[in-house]
């Protein structure tokens, strides 16, 4: 079978700058939370490695976008560091953070590699989290300010911007379930921290179109997890999936697209005493700045059903409050990970975004297979054989394909991730990359079979299986 793909559709992967840089205390880059987490509690992180020995990107860039190059991207996402920009979140510009910013940008666009920008990636500058992080109002400012001082500088090259990466995220790494700092379970003051990056992200829009970008487009990047009830004949566990997804999915997609929250989203945080603090003018600041475009990143669904025992009155409130999850039987894994793969959810994903959302276009800025100890995979030409991948790939752009013939306005395709890289907490654990990075060597890189792979794909707009 083949699958056509339009001409000029997206072919890359994505990245972050904390993940792939490294250089983490070095070109007058400021600290933030990671880099601080990490001093005071190395143990937190997989195997004591934290920020520090990210893939290295801050010295090899050139090398590696040819080798993004060789392996067919047109298109490429990282992000801006904060904290490499502006070392302390709101204060004086790091000339040397914007030479290498602007060096890479020119490296991407002379090899005919289409950068698409984040502004917000995890990464927040140390000195903004001492005075509230996302929870205060003085820090969404800095961020808008941050955002205008980039469209300034990089906006006459970039055309695409992501205001955030998966803005759920920081609020329930940060405020829910402990795997981001500060490490916070409160469902009201997660509640605030979601609000508050939908506003920041507003802003960055307003700063955006102010900049008057020429051509360029506003996008953000929301990790979707579709929810599937146990039984869909069940009103119980229809109406669980649905909070689900109200929770998680459209808290993000519906304020970033239509510029207002769910009614049933509101009242649900109105009955439950969640009310964020807002000001008056962010129902019109919601409103007017919209996006142009959607990123999705697309890992797993969510399995639900309605809850089984009565909730403990006097436990504090979590999303699990109102729903639990459903361990579905049969389900395919990713067994080297753990996760669930449902490749047709891309295909739902796509329709709902058709359906639901005015047709945005869209694309996949994430998907991908994260793989523990993928070393067993090496052959004896030291290639990792990581035939999971290609067909982890392929049966999602087959979902994808469908979803497009039948007018989803999907335009590209973007794997999660480029190179082996540093992911939070987890460090290194999971590898996810087209090349296989050697910590023990240098941070040696090395294509892995799906690399090759990748590059028929992207070459030809096609995928033959
Ligand atoms: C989501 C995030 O954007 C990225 O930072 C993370 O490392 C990957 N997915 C893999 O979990």
């Amino acid at each position: 079978m083949k699958y056509s793909f339009e001409k000029g559709f997206l072919w890359g992967a994505a990245t972050s700058a904390t993940q792939i840089e490294g250089a983490a205390f070095e070109g007058g880059k400021g600290k933030n939370i990671w880099d601080h987490w990490y001093e005071i509690e190395p143990n937190r992180f997989y195997n004591q490695v934290g920020p520090t020995k990210a893939s290295n990107f801050y010295v090899t860039y050139k090398e590696d976008i040819q080798r993004m190059k060789e392996i067919g991207f047109n298109s490429y996402r990282t992000s801006i560091s904060w904290s490499r920009l502006i070392p302390d979140g709101n204060g004086a510009v790091n000339e040397e953070a914007v030479a290498f910013y602007q060096s890479l940008i020119d490296e991407l666009i002379n090899q005919n590699i289409e950068p698409i920008i984040g502004l917000y990636h995890f990464d927040m500058p140390f000195a903004m989290q001492e005075i509230g992080g996302w929870e205060s109002r003085e820090v969404v400012e800095a961020y808008s300010r941050f955002a205008r001082i980039c469209f300034e500088l990089f906006g006459d090259r970039v055309k695409k911007w992501a205001t955030h990466n998966e803005p759920i995220v920081p609020v329930e790494g940060g405020y829910l379930y402990q795997f981001h700092y500060p490490c916070v379970v409160d469902m009201k003051r997660a509640v605030q921290v979601a609000y508050n990056t939908m506003i920041s992200s507003a802003m960055a829009i307003r700063e955006f179109r102010k900049v008057k970008v020429e051509n360029g487009q506003i996008g953000i990047v929301i990790n979707l997890t579709p929810s599937y009830p146990r039984d869909a004949q069940n009103q119980d566990d229809v109406k669980a999936a649905n909070i689900a997804d109200l929770l998680f999915n459209r808290s993000f997609l519906d304020p970033s697209i239509k510029g207002t929250y769910p009614e049933e989203l509101i009242s649900l945080i109105k009955e439950n005493n969640l009310l964020p603090v807002t000001n008056p003018e962010d129902y019109t600041l919601m409103k007017e700045n919209t996006v142009d475009f959607l990123g999705v990143n697309y890992y797993s669904p969510r399995r639900i059903k309605a809850k089984e025992a009565a909730v403990d009155p006097s436990k504090p409130i979590m999303p699990e409050s109102f729903f639990d999850n459903y361990d579905m039987p049969g389900k395919k894994m990713n067994i080297y990970r753990g996760w669930e793969i449902y490749e047709k959810a891309l295909y739902d994903i796509a329709i709902n975004l058709r359906d639901n959302y005015g047709n945005i276009p869209w694309y996949v800025s994430e998907n991908g297979m994260g793989v523990q100890d993928e070393e067993r995979f090496l052959d004896e030409n030291g290639i990792v054989q990581d035939d999971y991948r290609i067909e982890f790939i392929s049966e999602h752009l087959k979902w994808l394909h469908k979803g497009i013939s039948e007018g989803s306005n999907c335009f590209g395709y973007h794997l999660w991730t480029f190179m082996d890289n540093w992911s939070w907490l987890n460090a290194y654990k999971n590898r996810y990359g087209f090349y296989r990075v050697d910590l023990n060597n240098h941070f040696e890189r090395t294509i892995k079979k799906s690399g090759l792979w990748f590059k028929q794909v992207a070459e030809s707009n096609e995928l033959v299986i």
